[in-house]
């Protein structure tokens, strides 16, 4: 939610600043803005909309400046509520992402002193409050004490006209360090970063951040500390297009080679996972958010019939509301970007409560990885589409190796599944190579407004991520349910208008869906079944996605990825700006 920059060096502020805003875009994108320090004074431009080309800005011929792309929460978009916020003096600019939560008191108050709000923000009480320090105090030390005043989450850059300094603090929100020689960038990611530096510095909760020409000063708890940089393996070709129309399109071919990068990390002779972490767990509660908790459901599934370990999961927005965790329950948190705030809180309320902390996250430094005793790491690249693909397959394949490395099979069903894990890329090939075929589909299905998805077992999870993948770029009503279950009520939906994509796995579950498929039919809905090629399904369905066979343990794979091609051409047939549907951010870094 939202994407903050700063930068200070040798090249024009105003065009890196857009250029890095560009790869923050899926982090909001109702409006932006920048201010360039330009000698004594600040040059500020606000835009609603999505960030425009660097063509068109030339703010200032200076090296000092803050940008903000901008995901709504406290004022509509507006070109007054975008960012950057002012001060009074209009000297003071400040970028920021996350929530003030005392920001009412702090603005009565500061508007009992004299100051004048222009904005419906919580952020403006940030730029009022160091000119009201700086009545006393120079600029950092005005912001450190800023600082003690806020509560809530944020990560923000603070420019002072007339200093050549940015300062920066960062508590409960993501904000990356990018050391160049002779430069240095703040952002909230590091896609922002990649065009000129994978050398990184993850910034820690409560530091705060001194830059200047010559360098960097990280201060936490009042007392300078070091950070090291790290290298970040990304290049900046893996945050680009590549040559396809959207990044939800190459991030889906993008699949076998995440998929490939994950094994060779997590699977060689055995699997390279520590099964010391999880000695003497008695159970394990999964807590994730939209995408990372389908991917947990299939988790659950799957630790539960290969390790017999009892799995619960919860939408992390949820488990504050439910009884706590046991004392020997491992808490995993799933979340590619390792910053939602929900999964965090929730993965701290099992620290806190003293529970071991595991993470599966695709973000080197993230927060989650700080949070976390353990993690393991997705090998997807940077993801910019807001809709989850490569990730989700990156997470499931990291949850099939821990549930097989927890496993009590016998050694040869171990190795004839890992075999089949090991063809996968492979696999999921096939799929990509019949891409005109699920294009023709999307054809036929790309006019309605309603449709189903259902499944059994395994199959569920898939259905309900399918539906969602479905839903947030095409806008077409989807609903995921157990195929069980719709005739204890979804039925009444059914019809000639909402057709069903089914999810059909030929596992214990399939006799049952072939019931389910035939009740569906007597509705006169259309079923589209997704099943592997060596299943007879056609009697039973209008139309098929076929993907390779493969054992069916492993079918959630295989057709998220099918269903993930399905829902990307059906929004493309609708025209949906795909990479940045409507209303969504890609980090939810706000509870
Ligand atoms: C859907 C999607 C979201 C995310 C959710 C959690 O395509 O991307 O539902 O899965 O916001 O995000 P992470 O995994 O970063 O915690």
């Amino acid at each position: 939610m939202c994407g903050i920059v700063g930068y200070i060096g040798f090249r024009r502020a105003d065009r890196v600043i857009v250029s890095s805003l560009k790869r923050l875009e899926y982090r909001g994108y109702d409006s932006w803005g920048l201010a360039i320090s330009d000698g004594g004074e600040l040059k500020v431009f606000k835009r609603v909309g999505g960030i425009g080309s660097v063509d068109d800005i030339n703010l200032a011929d200076s090296g000092i400046g803050v940008g903000h792309t901008r995901w709504a929460t406290h004022g509509k978009p507006s070109e007054v509520n975008a960012h950057p916020h002012m001060d009074c003096s209009g000297k003071i600019a400040v970028v920021h992402n996350g929530i003030i939560s005392n920001f009412q008191i702090l603005r009565e108050e500061l508007e009992r002193n004299g100051h004048e709000f222009r904005s419906e923000t919580d952020t403006e009480v940030i730029p009022h409050l160091i000119e009201e320090y700086m009545k006393s105090r120079d600029f950092e030390k005005a912001v450190f004490k800023v600082v003690d005043e806020l509560e809530g989450s944020y990560a923000f850059v603070a420019v002072h006209a007339g200093e050549d300094k940015l300062v920066a603090c960062r508590y409960k929100s993501p904000l990356i360090l990018g050391v160049g020689d002779g430069e240095i960038f703040l952002a909230s990611d590091v896609p922002a970063v990649l065009e000129y530096t994978n050398r990184v510095v993850y910034l820690e909760d409560g530091d705060v951040v001194i830059v200047d020409k010559n360098g960097f000063e990280i201060y936490s708890n009042g007392k300078r500390v070091e950070r090291k940089a790290e290298l970040v393996p990304w290049s900046i070709e893996d945050a680009e297009k590549g040559g396809y129309e959207h990044f939800m399109l190459k991030e889906i071919h993008e699949n076998p080679r995440v998929v490939e990068d994950t094994l060779i990390e997590y699977l060689r002779d055995d699997i390279e996972i520590d099964a010391g972490f999880f000695a003497g767990i008695s159970d394990i509660l999964i807590v994730a958010c939209g995408t990372s908790y389908h991917a947990g459901l299939v988790g659950k599934y799957l630790i539960e019939k290969f390790a017999g370990i009892p799995v619960r999961v919860e939408y992390a927005s949820e488990f504050n509301y439910h009884p706590p965790p046991l004392s020997r329950t491992l808490v995993i948190g799933i979340t590619q970007s390792g910053e939602t705030a929900d999964t965090l809180e929730a993965m701290r309320r099992g620290k806190k409560l003293g529970m071991k902390i595991l993470a599966i996250t695709n973000v080197l430094g993230s927060t989650a990885t700080r949070v976390a005793d353990y993690t393991v790491y997705t090998r997807a690249g940077p993801e910019i589409g807001v809709a989850a693909t490569k990730t989700f397959i990156a997470q499931l394949i990291v949850l099939y190796l821990i549930a097989l490395k927890l496993s009590a099979v016998p050694k040869r069903e171990l190795e004839e599944i890992l075999d089949q894990l090991r063809l996968m890329p492979q696999k999921i090939r096939q799929i990509l190579d019949r891409e005109d075929e699920i294009l023709s589909l999307a054809r036929r299905y790309a006019g309605y407004e309603n449709i189903m998805y259902v499944g059994r077992g395994i199959g569920y999870p898939v259905a309900l991520e399918g539906a969602l993948k479905l839903k947030e770029i095409s806008y077409i009503h989807a609903e995921g349910y157990p195929a069980g279950e719709l005739k204890h009520g979804p039925f009444a939906l059914l019809g000639e208008k909402t057709p069903v994509v089914a999810c059909v796995v030929k596992d214990e579950t399939f006799e049952s869906m072939l019931g389910n498929l035939k009740e569906i039919k007597a509705r006169d809905s259309k079923i589209i079944a997704v099943c592997d090629e060596d299943v007879e399904i056609e009697a039973f369905a209008d139309d098929v996605i076929r993907t390779p066979a493969i054992d069916p343990i492993l079918a959630p794979i295989t057709h998220s990825v099918a269903l993930q091609l399905f829902a990307y051409h059906v929004a493309r047939l609708r025209g949906c700006e795909i990479d940045k549907p409507r209303n969504l951010a890609k980090s939810v870094t706000v509870e």
